[in-house]
């Protein structure tokens, strides 16, 4: 052998309170269904898990679509999924961009031979519906990309109302709503959404690498009568028989990996018996009382409106002379707390800070805004 076998050391894990925009800590039975039996993906035993997911991704999304199933796939399987499924090279995406992920939406886009249109606020703030309008009136574009929830500017923005006008101008409206899905409340159908995304790893303590998206009858018209290829692996034509979307079709396509489909399943039954109004007002209630307690401590928030404040994720301003990176490591080594520095537009200006998932507790904020009050008072300042 001229490779010879590696030497895996052994490695000790502590785990670690996951408080950045994700991922969030496993729920105590999410990781228990990790470990369940590894099935066939063409037997009856997976093909009514899918079933139950499938249940269960309508209530969170809050539709009646037919078209919902999982991607395999993180958040970014599920945005790609949206974007090559209804817009075609040459037609037109608006991308409404604020932060990161509007970024790597315009990457994708890109890629695909799709023409991009790219419209932005500054990133510690949201969109006006008056000024979408102003952009979809002009352009007439094919689809509408926005995020939801941010998590690198740790703002949300509000959609209601959004999807009837971009269906005034014959714009069909993606969203991603990877980092507000259970944490923030959505409604695909009442907001006229005709394809959404989500993931796992954030508000619902689940392990990423499996993404449930979701498609309006408006968009499945699209992709009926569409021109254009898309990837094997993302075709929604082909998912959706293989997730039995359209009678008992049950074909394979791809081999899913069974302890995620277990895991998603978990999750959403667990997001099923809370209620999303419950999950909901944990969140903000849990947020509120976070910000409270920063209220004794030197830091701003990024985002100047409280109303645009994203309730999972928190963008926070330290005084100058500190460093972010050296707070987030002194959290890590000292509090074995995980949280991350801005990302993309807030990059070297703020701290993300994510309370969400099984996390959304009064201990959990706690534990933070005792270990940021820590790090402040230890630090050496330096300069920036
Ligand atoms: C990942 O989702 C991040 O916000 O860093």
């Amino acid at each position: 052998m001229s490779i010879p076998p590696p030497n895996f050391v052994e490695r000790e894990f502590k785990e670690p309170l996951l408080c950045g925009p994700g991922p969030c800590n496993l729920g105590p039975s999410v990781r228990e269904a990790l470990t369940k039996p590894v099935f066939s993906p063409l037997c009856e035993q997976f093909f009514s898990a899918l079933d139950d997911i499938r249940a269960g991704i309508k209530y969170v999304f809050q539709t009646k679509s037919n078209l919902v199933l999982a991607i395999s796939g993180s958040g970014h399987s599920g945005m790609e999924t949206v974007i090559t499924n209804l817009v075609g090279p040459k037609e037109t995406l608006l991308i409404a961009t604020r932060g990161i992920w509007d970024e790597r939406a315009y990457d994708i886009a890109k890629r695909l031979g799709i023409k991009t249109i790219v419209y932005r606020v500054p990133y510690n703030t949201t969109f006006t519906l008056e000024e979408l309008e102003r952009q979809v009136e002009l352009y007439r574009p094919t689809a509408m990309f926005i995020t939801h929830g941010d998590s690198s500017t740790g703002t949300v923005q509000n959609l209601e109302g959004l999807g009837d006008i971009c269906h005034k101008y014959g714009t069909l409206l993606l969203v991603d709503t990877v980092v507000s899905l259970g944490g923030v409340p959505f409604f695909m159908d009442a907001w006229g959404v005709d394809a959404v995304y989500t993931s796992t790893q954030k508000a619902l303590s689940g392990p990423a690498g499996i993404s449930p998206v979701a498609f309006s009858a408006r968009a499945e018209q699209k992709i009926k009568n569409r021109k254009h290829e898309t990837s094997f692996y993302f075709d929604i034509n082909l998912l959706a028989q293989q997730w039995n979307c359209y009678g008992n079709t049950r074909s394979y396509h791809h081999t899913m990996s069974p302890p995620l489909v277990w895991a998603l399943r978990e999750c959403l039954r667990q997001l099923s018996i809370e209620t999303l109004e419950k999950s909901w007002e944990r969140h903000a209630k849990t947020s509120r009382y976070f910000y409270e307690r920063l209220q004794r401590l030197p830091i701003e928030f990024l985002v100047p409106n409280p109303e645009h404040r994203l309730t999972t994720v928190a963008t926070l301003v330290l005084p100058n002379g500190y460093n972010y990176n050296d707070v987030v490591k002194y959290l890590r080594e000292k509090h074995n707390i995980i949280i991350f520095p801005g990302l993309g537009p807030t990059a070297g200006k703020s701290l993300r800070i994510g309370i969400m998932g099984v996390n959304s507790t009064v201990a959990v904020a706690d534990a933070l805004a005792d270990a940021l009050a820590d790090a402040l008072q230890t630090l050496v300042k330096s300069s920036l």
